[in-house]
């Protein structure tokens, strides 16, 4: 008979069980729902709600059956529905009539959103030890390069000069915004809403605090139907992760570009990339393309959970039962998704003589070239015109800015001089680029530095 069956005279169809049941996913939970147990029979024998030797009996049996899930030599059983009636069951069959009394004032309401705060609060603690390491491997190659010149690209057309270590470091400032909604989402997490019962509390003496003290929670909810009906903190985590994918979705269709024979930016490591079954010379970036193809599904995560959520009246509805396998799924394909980026990053070779090719093309200077006319008095918007049509004689003729002499430069404008050559080498169009947030070396140097620090805080 089911835990509930008091009120019924059939049995559960078959069909329902299966339909219903959540163990075959929230046995995942194990670990979280008999800690969770734990705190809550402790807390009961502390306040004589229930006797100490049943308490302590409990505890006793609850500690077991831990130990044999971590040995995983227990069966769950899908006619006990979920993982929170699973436990239950099986303390009674172990210790008897004392298990009984391990549910007196919690509902299973309350407790699977104690069990997910939990799990919540580990899945946030590992995203952000894990955005930290990629952090730190993009810093530590970023210090390598501050001085290694590429093209920076607008609408994927040449731009103007920057160098690797400056890209490298945009992506540390998206990583660290995505480690501040992860802490974000920690705090959510770390709310503890045993006490919540079904909806209403409960008429017992219960001690929320001493069960968010034992169970490490920084504070409790403060409303009961809040604390059953709240999603909040796993859409804060889908939130967090679909961000943190489309950066790393972006970073790989990069490194995918940067790949390609007409790039050739990078060499990815042979032990990251993948053959074709039919053109014996390929070499295919799988692992980049397969982590911007798996963003998807974390969206598809987030607006599941979102949109079960958005019609549901307070406070518990089964609708609810939904929210783990899409929250599971965020968690684990974000968590394999940096695992295997960071990893696929630290094998990366750069082709850093191709780069400076790169960006020895496509006029990347020719702002710099503008703004040379600008120091020797030129109005700006007159001085982009004289290089606009100097562009135009360069792209006819098949030249470089850098080919033309001064008397051909001369003719565009009379106020080119010697030192203009100077003035427009990479180098100095790197260089000159020194306010705060561009990428002269030392200004690059300063946000690797305060990234650390931050990082370290
Ligand atoms: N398996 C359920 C869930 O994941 C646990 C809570 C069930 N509560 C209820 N009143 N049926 O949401």
């Amino acid at each position: 008979m089911k835990l509930w069956g008091g009120r019924f005279s059939k049995a559960t169809d078959g069909l329902v069980d299966d339909f219903h049941s959540s163990i075959t996913f929230d046995q995942r939970l194990y670990r979280q729902d008999i800690t969770g147990s734990i705190a809550h029979a402790t807390m009961l024998g502390e306040q004589g709600i229930i006797p100490q030797s049943d308490a302590d009996a409990i505890v006793e049996g609850l500690k077991d059956i831990l130990k044999d899930a971590d040995a995983g030599k227990i069966t769950w059983h899908v006619d006990a529905e979920d993982i929170h009636m699973n436990v239950e069951t099986l303390l009674t069959e172990r210790i008897g009539d004392a298990g009984k009394r391990l549910h007196t004032g919690r509902s299973r309401n309350d407790q699977v959103a104690l069990d997910t705060h939990m799990y919540a609060k580990i899945a946030c603690l590992d995203t952000i030890a894990m955005l930290e390491d990629l952090i730190g491997a993009l810093l530590d190659t970023a210090e390598n390069h501050l001085h290694t010149i590429m093209p920076g690209y607008t609408h994927l057309q040449k731009a103007q000069p920057i160098t690797l270590a400056h890209h490298l470091m945009a992506y540390v400032q998206m990583f660290l915004r995505d480690r501040t909604r992860f802490q974000h989402a920690l705090q959510s997490a770390d709310v503890m809403p045993l006490g919540s019962g079904a909806l209403a509390g409960t008429t017992y003496p219960l001690n929320r605090e001493r069960v968010a003290d034992l169970l490490d929670f920084s504070s409790i909810s403060q409303n009961s139907l809040d604390g059953v009906a709240d999603r909040d903190y796993l859409l804060d985590y889908m939130a967090g992760a679909s961000i943190a994918m489309m950066h790393l979705s972006r970073f790989c269709e990069e490194l995918i570009l940067w790949n390609t024979n007409e790039f050739h930016f990078v060499e990815m490591d042979d032990a990251f990339s993948t053959g074709s079954s039919i053109m014996p010379q390929k070499k295919n970036p799988d692992v980049a393309e397969l982590i911007r193809g798996k963003t998807g599904r974390v969206y598809g995560d987030l607006l599941a959970l979102l949109t079960t959520m958005k019609g549901l009246p307070l406070a518990y509805n089964k609708d609810m039962q939904e929210d783990k396998e899409a929250f599971f799924d965020s968690r684990d394909t974000l968590v394999k998704s940096l695992t295997v980026f960071t990893a696929m990053f630290k094998t990366l070779t750069f082709r850093t003589e191709t780069m400076l090719k790169g960006a020895a093309g496509g006029f990347t200077n020719a702002t710099d070239l503008a703004d040379y006319l600008v120091r020797q008095g030129v109005p700006f918007r007159d001085a982009h015109r004289v290089v606009g049509e100097l562009v135009a004689h360069c792209v006819k003729q098949d030249k470089a800015i850098l080919d033309l002499s001064l008397p051909e430069l001369q003719a565009f404008h009379p106020a080119f001089q010697p030192d203009v050559y100077e003035a427009i080498s990479l180098e100095a169009c790197v260089e000159r680029r020194s306010i705060p947030g561009a990428p002269a070396p030392e200004m690059v140097k300063n946000s690797i530095d305060a990234a650390r620090k931050l990082l370290n805080s």
